[in-house]
């Protein structure tokens, strides 16, 4: 594992002193290359962690830990420039007339410079396929459109990690695997850390590490091979298990044994291919 990028040390939180604690003693780290994905039910804590991990909210109790920074009042515009956040509906994040005064915006209250600016705006929206966008006005976009923007948005103040809170669940399934696949090559280009918020089973199964929420807490973290294994457990706190994993299940009912956990349709199709070769 690389270094560690964030940190939560024993974290607990609370909307006010009277309010129960969302989130108790909450502890894990995330490497600088690695792509975490968190689950749980709906209420759990993950976007309250998410908040957390770029100042929008700071932990009453424990520490957070950005690039061995604290995140408090004092550090949070340079916490700010390593966490780059996208959130489930992209009109609230809009700000500029065009897409390119979007792009900039964050730029300019970072207080980078214009020539800069420019290079990056156009490396951005370059990469996330909206260059030819870059001067049509944000709301008359398309879901697909405004989430690639918000991402473009995001990567051009060149984060440390990005995090995505439900960031595609206003798209249909084709528009996830676009987003998803841009995300993954900007991942990719550079070298970032990406955390994932997703009820979308078939993004979790693609991430290196999956933490499972339950009720504030955290219950166990693992690869997503072995998160989906404990179907029982999942069940148990609301969650489901991807289409394969139950297809899988139930073919073993039937007498078909497979050997494997498969998690996605490759592996299942080979499990399959397998077994029928043995015969
Ligand atoms: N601004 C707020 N004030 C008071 N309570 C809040 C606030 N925001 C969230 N909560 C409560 O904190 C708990 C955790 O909420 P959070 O939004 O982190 O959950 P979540 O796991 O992201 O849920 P979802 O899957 O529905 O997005 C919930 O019980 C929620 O009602
Ligand atoms: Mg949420």
């Amino acid at each position: 594992m690389e270094k560690s990028l964030i940190e939560f040390r024993n974290v607990s939180f609370r909307y006010g002193e009277n309010q129960p604690w969302v989130l108790e003693n909450v502890s894990f780290q995330i490497a600088s290359d690695e792509w975490v994905a968190i689950i749980g039910h709906n209420g759990s804590g993950k976007s309250t962690i998410a908040k957390l991990m770029n100042g929008l909210l700071f932990a009453q109790e424990g520490e957070i830990l950005v690039d061995g920074l604290p995140v408090n009042e004092n550090t949070i515009w340079e916490v700010r420039k390593k966490v780059g956040m996208v959130f489930q509906n992209p009109d609230n994040q809009f700000v500029g007339t065009t897409v390119r005064d979007d792009v900039a915006f964050g730029l300019e209250n970072r207080g980078v410079q214009r020539e800069e600016m420019l290079k990056r705006m156009e490396e951005s929206l370059n990469a996330v396929g909206m260059k030819e966008y870059a001067l049509h006005e944000p709301h008359r976009l398309s879901g697909g459109q405004k989430q690639r923007v918000a991402i473009a948005s995001v990567m051009a103040i060149s984060p440390d990690v990005i995090i995505l809170d439900e960031a595609t669940a206003m798209l249909d399934p084709k528009g996830r695997q676009e987003i998803m696949k841009t995300v993954q090559s900007v991942k990719k280009q550079k070298n970032l850390a990406l955390v994932t918020i997703t009820h979308d089973l078939n993004e979790v199964v693609q991430a290196e590490r999956v933490i499972v929420m339950n009720q504030g807490k955290l219950l166990f973290e693992a690869s997503p091979r072995d998160v989906f294994k404990r179907k029982a457990e999942l069940r148990e706190i609301g969650l489901d298990t991807p289409f394969t994993a139950k297809m899988a299940e139930e073919l073993n009912k039937r007498g078909v044994v497979l050997t494997g956990e498969p998690i996605n349709h490759e592996e299942l199709l080979e499990e399959l291919w397998t077994l029928h070769s043995n015969r």
